[in-house]
């Protein structure tokens, strides 16, 4: 599964220049990116707006400090937390159309709104402590935090004059969630984001554009929308009345780094990028998601719980769930392990992205413990390791050895019933300030290992993180051999840090070979 950089994917392009529509012809089809036409006038024009803005300074000021953090907490939070995937008694597995995670209940048991709604009269999640949650987030390596401030069922976690459907106004609690996570962020020096649904709304989204916009015969996301009792107002209204009000809410009320818009369907591009320019207006170093649809983002995705092949230099993000739902599902304990966490992590930072793994905080506010539990160890990693992932960039090579695993999906790894293990062939590579970094999640049995990649580089130290003394190395006739010291701790493989004679840095233009 080695990837080199000099066959870069063009999966992110999409970012790179709307104005010329590299957006991948595959995700148009599906209708996954909004329906603007690739070369069509409105795209075009719209698209060299949108370059403008992305490529300002203050754009560029939040790319670094979001590439600098490498590694988030999502969280999934909400009405549905309560439900934890069972309705009336039935899984989500029991039938329903649509994905099977748990924040999916209100479509896929078609729970008409009225009474849905009565799970904001029990919304009472008292062990709820936002700074418990975000020393959480600290102790486990993460500096930021993106949380669902309003997800498809259209209830939000913040005060919110647009919509009384909210949690300080509808429910028992009263208190603002949003609020007082940015706090508690804001204290401890964790950069805060929020995840916002803004095409998709089963309360008060319409037909979420299908009727207006969709220009498929067949849409392929048709099980997306609130068909069964869906409000009755044109998508437009939605979009004027409710979704770009919050946005603005949100974007006047807090303070924010991310702005994590999601399920763009066939939204038109005059909407997405409506919401673009609403942020840059606000607050020019917010990053954006792609999924604002029409490829009008700044950060891209490779989509749920998916790995990319390969490198890219675009900003992107990983995201993954911590079992197989992004919201509480009390039944599934399919929990990654810190091993497979750490494998995540790896490969999304070594092909240039971040990486935000999602936790799903149950009804009473609690972080189910098992995930926290994994969460520390990969944390207990990052703290004598964390030098070769924060602020780090790919190498011209990202992986070699053995494990490959493919990850296409949410339900991808639950279905082919994973179990993750490395071996300590294994390496993963970044680099950063002239330095290269060797990252494995694997010991060896005896004290030595093989590493076929740095053959050839011009290595001047090679020093284990977490020690001080240099490692001993030498040059055999296809690898570079280096005894590893002893291990005094606990956690699972370790980090080489690569000083290179005069200062090569590894980038590409300055390889030998
Ligand atoms: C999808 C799902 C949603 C989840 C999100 C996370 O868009 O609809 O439930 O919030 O992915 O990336």
């Amino acid at each position: 599964m080695t990837a080199t950089r000099s066959s870069l994917s063009t999966l992110f392009l999409a970012l790179l220049a709307p104005a010329t529509l590299h957006i991948p012809t595959h995700a148009i089809a599906a209708g996954v990116n909004g329906s603007g036409i690739p070369g069509s006038t409105e795209m075009i024009e719209l698209g060299k707006q949108w370059q403008v803005m992305n490529a300002s300074p203050a754009k560029q000021r939040g790319r670094d400090r979001f590439n600098q953090n490498k590694y988030g907490m999502f969280i999934h939070w909400g009405l549905y937390s309560q439900c934890g995937g069972i309705w009336k008694g039935k899984r989500m597995e029991d039938g329903g159309t649509g994905p099977k995670v748990a924040e999916w209940i209100m479509r896929r048991k078609e729970i008409p709104r009225a009474e849905y709604a009565k799970l904001a009269q029990t919304f009472n999640p008292t062990k709820f402590n936002a700074d418990q949650w975000v020393a959480i987030a600290k102790a486990a390596g993460m500096r930021y935090m993106v949380i669902t401030s309003k997800h498809h069922d259209g209830f939000a976690l913040f005060d919110s004059k647009t919509s009384d459907f909210n949690v300080v106004r509808a429910t028992p609690f009263k208190r603002d969630i949003i609020r007082e996570l940015e706090q508690a962020c804001q204290k401890e020096g964790i950069a805060f984001g929020v995840y916002y649904s803004h095409a998709l709304d089963w309360r008060d989204g319409g037909d979420s554009g299908m009727k207006d916009y969709c220009i498929h015969e067949k849409p392929q996301q048709s099980f997306f929308p609130n068909y069964f009792d869906p409000a009755p107002v044109r998508f437009d209204d939605y979009i004027q009345n409710k979704s770009l009000p919050q946005v603005r809410e949100l974007l006047a009320n807090y303070n924010l780094t991310e702005m994590w818009l999601d399920t763009p369907i066939y939204i038109p591009p005059k909407h997405s990028f409506a919401f673009y320019e609403t942020i840059y207006t606000a607050n020019p170093e917010i990053l954006v998601n792609q999924r604002i649809g029409n490829g009008f983002g700044d950060i891209g995705t490779p989509g749920d719980n998916v790995i990319p092949d390969e490198a890219s230099e675009n900003t992107w993000e990983g995201i993954a769930t911590t079992n197989n739902s992004w919201g509480y599902k009390s039944y599934d304990n399919d929990w990654k392990s810190p091993e497979e966490t750490l494998f995540w992590l790896l490969e999304n930072v070594s092909k240039g992205g971040n990486f935000l793994l999602n936790v799903g905080p149950d009804g009473t506010g609690t972080i189910p413990p098992a995930s926290v539990k994994n969460l520390l160890a990969v944390g207990k990693w990052l703290e004598i390791n964390g030098d070769a992932i924060y602020g780090t960039k790919p190498w011209k090579i990202t992986h070699e050895g053995p494990t490959s695993i493919a990850m296409k999906g949410t339900e991808h790894r639950s279905k082919n019933k994973t179990q993750f293990s490395a071996s300590s062939d294994d390496f993963w590579f970044t680099q950063k300030a002239g330095k290269i970094f060797c990252i494995a999640i694997a010991r060896p049995d005896g004290n030595s290992v093989a590493i076929r990649s740095l053959k050839g580089v011009p290595i001047a130290g090679i020093r284990l993180l977490g020690k001080n003394a240099p490692v001993q190395w030498t040059e055999a006739e296809k690898t570079i051999d280096v005894q590893l010291p002893p291990f005094t701790t606990e956690t699972s493989g370790y980090a080489l840090e690569i000083t290179m004679q005069e200062q090569e840095s590894g980038d590409r233009s300055r390889q030998r070979d």
